[in-house]
């Protein structure tokens, strides 16, 4: 099954600038599906579970501040090999490596304020999903456009 679900943040610095609308297009366009969405304060708590891998990193208490230093949008993203799509989207970890035309490089001038958050696999996006959404939160839903869109090939 191609099809994926993957969870993708607009984090604090997104939300500040005033980029939600752009940086959420950037992914729906593609013609993925946005399946959750919610406005929220990421906790001290949820920050160490999403981010545990991280934990004793020199960047780690940086990276947690930041996070909940202000609210962040969760995004869960359907479609068809959404996890890399979404990072491929989002471009390199730094703005100040990404490429034009991703995210990160054409609304980003800094290292650590990297405006967006992207799982790196299928077992993180079922994980940090499980975290940001509860139960009912995700909606299934069809659209007209789906025909359109993607077919059975995209979804071998
Ligand atoms: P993300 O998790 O945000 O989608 O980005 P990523 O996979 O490309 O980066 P990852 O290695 O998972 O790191 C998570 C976030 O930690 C911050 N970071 N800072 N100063 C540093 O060396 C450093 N390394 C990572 C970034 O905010 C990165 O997005
Ligand atoms: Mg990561």
């Amino acid at each position: 099954m191609a099809i994926e679900r993957t969870l993708i943040l607009i984090k604090p610095d997104g939300v500040q600038r005033g980029l939600v609308g752009d940086v959420l297009g950037r992914f729906e366009r593609t013609g993925m599906k946005i399946v959750g969405l919610k406005l929220m304060q990421m906790s001290p708590d949820l920050a160490a579970q999403h981010y545990k891998d991280h934990v004793g990193k020199g960047f780690y208490a940086g990276l947690v501040k930041f996070m909940t230093s202000a609210p962040l949008v969760a995004i869960c993203v359907e479609g068809p090999k959404a996890i890399d799509n979404c990072r491929k989207l989002m471009g390199k970890t730094f703005c100040t490596d990404a490429q034009a035309g991703t995210i990160r490089g054409d609304f980003g001038v800094s290292r650590g304020l990297n405006l967006v958050h992207g799982s790196d696999g299928p077992e993180a996006a079922a994980r940090e999903l499980g975290l940001f959404f509860k139960a009912g939160e995700l909606v299934e839903y069809s659209r007209a456009i789906d025909a359109w869109t993607f077919n059975d090939e995209d979804k071998a």
